[in-house]
């Protein structure tokens, strides 16, 4: 089975703070508790495919400080290959300000600090890692001529790449022509195509738009309405799965995880979506980003679950 499993992205620290609302700009308010959880999309989705079986590889940078070192010694903690980890004296690791109204919504404002700095280079010398990759998998908060390469790569050396093109950014057409798979959110797929995704059959038009790039597969994620795909050989919405929402936080982050989990083991696309789906709708019935990341068990027994 084609199943090693390398995540290429951000590694966050996520000073969380929960709030009945948002403050309109100008305005204090005084919020509710404040917590510190490890964050950052890749490091969200390198823990969440780990936790559910996932054996994964995490490449990525963080400052050369306490929350860098925490960061390390964490996801070693949940059994992620930490080789390709580097730690830089230049910048601090990165951070993510989060604040979480009563509905389970987000506001994320993110300093990159030592996720800014991966670079090529950085890529290239991790090549003993890659190298043995079935699946990779990155976003965009770390920088673009990273994921330019990723794309040539896994062209070049026939590897499955997916694009979280998360948070949303223009991107370069040449790195579409590399993707196995691309699952960007509505208002991402928005950014990137130019149509607003509001149902099947806007999802179908932007899906259309990535494949005419060269993109070979699309999932578009429609928040608690569940996910369209248009994978080789099944399309259509797959729904979600109904829970009370308390953080919506790395909600897309579990979903890319277990989704790369649930292909790794060969599950055919709408099983795996539908996967993919369970994890993410256990996430935000919990706080935190990795903190709410599924087990396995979880998600198969859970009862908190119905479509
Ligand atoms: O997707 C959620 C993540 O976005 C948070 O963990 C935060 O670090 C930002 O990267």
């Amino acid at each position: 089975m084609a199943n090693k499993i390398v995540v290429i992205g951000s590694s966050n620290t996520d000073m969380v703070l929960k709030t009945e609302r948002f403050p309109k700009p100008g305005e204090t308010i005084l919020g509710g508790d404040f917590f510190v959880f490890q964050g950052g999309k890749g490091a969200n989705q390198a823990v969440a495919a780990a936790r559910l079986g996932g054996d994964v590889s995490f490449i990525c940078k963080v400052g050369n400080d306490a929350f860098g070192s925490e960061a390390i010694q964490h996801y070693a903690k949940e059994g992620i290959e930490t080789e390709g980890i580097l730690q830089d004296g230049q910048a601090p690791t990165g951070v993510a300000v989060i604040t979480v109204n009563g509905q389970g919504e987000n506001c994320i404002v993110v300093a990159s600090g030592a996720n800014a700095l991966l670079s090529v280079k950085d890529i290239e010398n991790a090549d003993f890692i890659l190298e043995n990759a079935d699946w990779l998998i990155t976003q965009l908060e770390t920088p673009l001529p990273v994921v330019e390469y990723l794309s040539a790569y896994a062209v070049g050396y026939k590897k499955k790449l997916i694009l979280n093109p998360a948070p949303a950014a223009q991107l370069p057409t040449t790195v579409y022509e590399g993707l196995f798979l691309i699952t960007p959110n509505e208002s991402e797929a928005e950014l990137l195509t130019g149509i607003e995704v509001t149902n099947e059959e806007t999802a179908k038009e932007a899906a259309a738009i990535f494949k005419a790039r060269g993109v070979q597969n699309v999932i578009i994620t429609l928040g608690s309405k569940g996910a369209y795909v248009d994978c080789e050989g099944y399309e259509g919405i797959v729904a979600s799965f109904q829970v009370k929402a308390i953080d919506t936080t790395a909600a897309g982050d579990v979903f890319n995880g277990a989704l790369v989990v649930a292909l790794a083991e060969g599950k055919g696309w709408h099983d795996a979506v539908v996967f993919a789906c369970k994890a993410a709708s256990v996430s935000v019935t919990k706080m935190g980003a990795q903190t709410s990341a599924p087990v396995r068990d979880e998600i198969e027994t859970t009862e908190v679950l119905t479509r």
